[in-house]
């Protein structure tokens, strides 16, 4: 059995997604643990819920970033974990916590990257009046919101959509997205070459 760590800042809904797609499938795998860098984070009670192990390491408590860095490595490495997933955590990791994590940590971002990588997305896409939206789960590195892409789903992006709009309709196919980009990550199915991630399988990396 793989072990997945989840890293989480919030509401938690691609959590709960993950969680439910682990179990309903029956994949590989268990989560072992989700970690938040705030303790009022909502997914930190869902997890508590499923009994899945939680801990809060808590970035106002480090004066710098390579401090809190290496706390949470800590935490995540005490459930040995064998993929890290951040799931709407909301520091940015550095070079040295990437890299202990290399092929093995993963993000999703609410946008097609490289389009539109960093905060506040949705209303960027909207105001550059693209039709097309979307998102993407990719292998984190250091360069943020840049790693090799595993999958992408795509959304339109209607006339009359404001931001809040867009983000539930790029959310709900986030929901599809991430669980199934883990399940074929604890199964093996992923291979990384030259930046390029290929589903050994041949099943579809897009979701249209
Ligand atoms: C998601 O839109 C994710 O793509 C972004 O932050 C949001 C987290 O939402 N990185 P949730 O906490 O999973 O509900």
């Amino acid at each position: 059995m793989k072990r997945i760590v989840i890293l989480i800042s919030g509401r938690g809904s691609n959590l709960r997604s993950i969680v439910e797609a682990c179990r309903a499938e029956a994949w590989p795998a268990r989560i072992a643990a989700v970690i938040s860098n705030r303790p009022d984070a909502a997914g930190l009670d869902f997890a508590a819920r499923e009994g899945i192990a939680t801990e809060v390491v808590d970035h106002r408590g480090f004066a710098e970033r390579a401090a809190f860095d290496a706390a949470l490595a800590q935490a995540v490495d005490r459930h040995a974990p064998d993929v890290v997933a951040l799931a709407g955590f909301m520091r940015i990791l550095g070079a040295a916590f990437v890299a202990r994590y290399a092929g093995r940590i993963v993000n999703v971002h609410p946008s097609l990257l490289p389009a539109f990588p960093g905060l506040d997305t949705h209303r960027r896409v909207i105001e550059a009046g693209c039709k097309l939206a979307g998102a993407t789960v990719h292998f984190v590195t250091s360069d943020l919101d840049h790693g090799p892409i595993i999958a992408q789903a795509v959304v339109p992006v209607l006339a009359d959509d404001d931001a809040a709009a867009l983000a539930a309709r790029v959310l709900a196919r986030e929901h599809v997205l991430y669980p199934l980009a883990l399940r074929w990550l604890v199964e093996d199915a992923l291979r990384l070459e030259h930046g390029i991630v290929t589903q050994t399988r041949g099943e579809p990396q897009l979701l249209l």
